[in-house]
């Protein structure tokens, strides 16, 4: 008999390297940022260590830094300084994210913007749609979703990226800007959003965790992977370029589902929670960081995501360069 000694691939260093499947790129991240009004602020987020909420003015000098470290790419959120129940600070042209987004392609014009695109942070009760009564209205929230989108796309963003898990937000936004000129800019739909417990330091940062009750009426139940399907092709079908899986460690098997039913590039988001427990643990020195960190990232490549949203792009940056 022949023997199967499946260590010689595994002996050397260089050979392990010759037969690697899943490698991460530079490419592959992107790195969230959190932007609030006024000059010459910032704001610790005590729940993400390393983690900072900035004013504009101090926002592009990170962009700077994070530039400098190989970055690209950045996802963009915004913290209002007033809330209301109409969503007006959301949609307004001079509200913090177009405005943002206005200065970063001033300095940075070959920066690559994403905007998040929900009403969360702007409600005062914390929901992602208006409220008829206690029910979120997923078709009274619609025009505000498109016109967020639209001030947005106006202002230089180079990709929206809806949050909200309304139904059919794609279409709607996608006609909204397509009848303002704005066609070149694309559209990441957060498409399988599963409602998770994992986006508590969010919550924080943002204050947008809901005054009443929860998200589960229009985020997804983390029991389910059939519905994971539909949402993905169904945001396909309404005019999506990447669709995204959220969160992504615990939801490594929906990454790889929606890969194979889709013909678009899958994204993953690694939210707070996934990264406040590395931090944690890694403080305490209970794990190593970098190496978790890699392997993590490495993990969500191989289910199938192409592309990484992480709050730890910049400190992994030198780590991946480093390992190619
Ligand atoms: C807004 C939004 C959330 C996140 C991204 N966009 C929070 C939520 O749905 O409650 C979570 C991101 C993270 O936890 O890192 N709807």
């Amino acid at each position: 008999m022949t023997s199967r000694r499946f260590r010689r691939l595994r002996l050397t260093e260089t050979t392990r390297l010759l037969v690697r499947e899943t490698q991460l790129s530079p490419h592959d991240l992107i790195q969230p940022f959190f932007v609030m009004e006024g000059k010459d602020k910032a704001r610790l987020i005590p729940s993400m260590p390393g983690i900072e909420a900035l004013s504009i003015d101090r926002l592009l000098g990170e962009i700077e830094s994070y530039m400098q470290m190989g970055g690209r790419a950045g996802l963009f959120f915004g913290i209002p300084q007033k809330k209301d129940l109409s969503g007006h600070h959301a949609i307004d042209e001079k509200a913090i994210i177009p405005s943002a987004i206005r200065a970063i392609k001033k300095n940075f014009p070959e920066f690559l913007v994403i905007s998040d695109v929900c009403l969360c942070a702007y409600l005062k009760h914390g929901h992602c749609g208006v409220l008829n009564g206690h029910i979120i209205d997923n078709d009274a929230t619609l025009p505000l979703l498109s016109q967020m989108a639209t001030a947005h796309a106006k202002a230089g963003a180079d990709f929206v990226a809806p949050s909200d898990m309304m139904d059919f937000r794609i279409s709607h936004i996608r006609q909204a800007m397509d009848k303002k000129g704005l066609s070149d800019t694309g559209i990441i739909s957060y498409a399988v959003k599963y409602a998770s417990s994992f986006y508590g330091p969010f919550r924080d940062a943002v204050d947008s965790a809901p005054e009443f009750g929860d998200r589960k009426s229009y985020q997804m139940d983390y029991a389910n992977i059939k519905e994971a399907v539909k949402e993905a092709q169904q945001d396909v079908f309404e005019g999506a370029d990447i669709v995204m899986v959220k969160p992504a460690l615990a939801y490594l098997d929906a990454i790889a589902k929606i890969n194979e039913s889709v013909n678009v590039p899958v994204a993953a988001y690694h939210v707070s929670g996934e990264y406040s427990m590395i931090k944690a643990a890694s403080q305490k020195m209970w794990i190593d960081e970098k190496r978790v960190v890699i392997e993590s990232l490495t993990s969500i490549k191989r289910a199938g995501a192409k592309i990484i949203f992480t709050y730890y792009a910049k400190e992994a940056l030198p780590w991946i360069i480093a390992n190619q």
